[in-house]
């Protein structure tokens, strides 16, 4: 068998808390995750589930333990390989968007790929018009955010995720914010690049319709998976 894409050994995460005992949010997770797998992580409010998220996007260290991509610790990595992984190997879907409000949907999907300075601007301006159109977003390129409702600045934040073609895209409660409609949009738009792109996903959720598209659906309670 192949290794898996992602390896967490034992983690933990606490945080500190002024004149109290630390606020210890996960307590040993150990996950293996095989590539072009599609993972759902569920629990309740406040139970971990985007910490495991910013550990595994390196956003964040974890207090104890590994998380490994690849076999590469990437706990023991410096913040200019971090980076580098980031740009390079993830996509990230967030609640809110967070599109750049002073560009154009067109530009917002340009930057990841600006960033890493791998192609030509007009060859990473034509991917970026492709991934509009995946999207069906395509006659919307140049309007910015505020130009844009809700759902069209989620599918644009997803195109923006694909540009430099990650392994894998984690996404935290990509519906939270949506309506049901919108909602189904974004989901069949991950189904399709799981499908197409072979893309692993990782998605964190409280909407059961989404959670049960998922190939493994984990748990998370009392820091655990359960
Ligand atoms: N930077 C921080 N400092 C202190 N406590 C934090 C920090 N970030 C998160 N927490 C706490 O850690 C716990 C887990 O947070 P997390 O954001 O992972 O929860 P979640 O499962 O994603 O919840 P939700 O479903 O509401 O998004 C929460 O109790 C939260 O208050
Ligand atoms: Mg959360």
């Amino acid at each position: 068998m192949s290794n898996p894409l992602f390896r967490l050994e034992n983690l933990h995460k606490s945080y500190k808390r002024e004149g109290r005992d630390d606020l210890e949010v996960l307590r040993g997770i150990s996950l293996s995750v095989e590539e072009k797998s599609f993972l759902t992580i569920v629990g309740r409010s406040g139970s971990g589930k985007s910490t495991i998220l910013q550990l595994m996007a390196a956003f964040d260290k974890p207090t104890q333990g590994h998380v490994f991509f690849r076999e590469s610790n990437l706990t023991s990595k410096n913040d200019e390989a971090l980076s580098l992984y980031r740009n390079k190997h993830i996509g990230f879907i967030f609640q809110f968007h967070h599109l750049l409000p002073e560009f154009s949907a067109l530009e917002n999907v340009m930057i990841p790929g600006l960033i890493r300075q791998t192609g030509k601007r007009n060859e990473i301006e034509k991917k970026a018009v492709d991934l509009l159109n995946l999207v069906g977003l395509a006659e919307r390129s140049d309007h910015k955010p505020s130009q844009m409702s809700g759902g069209e600045q989620q599918r644009v934040a997803i195109a923006r995720s694909l540009m430099n073609e990650p392994e894998v895209i984690f996404a935290d409660e990509p519906t939270g914010n949506l309506d049901s409609a919108n909602s189904e949009l974004v989901y069949t738009l991950l189904e399709k690049i799981h499908r197409d792109l072979n893309t692993t996903l990782i998605v964190v959720t409280h909407n059961a319709d989404l959670a049960g598209m998922g190939q493994i659906r984990l748990e998370i309670k009392d820091g655990m998976f359960c």
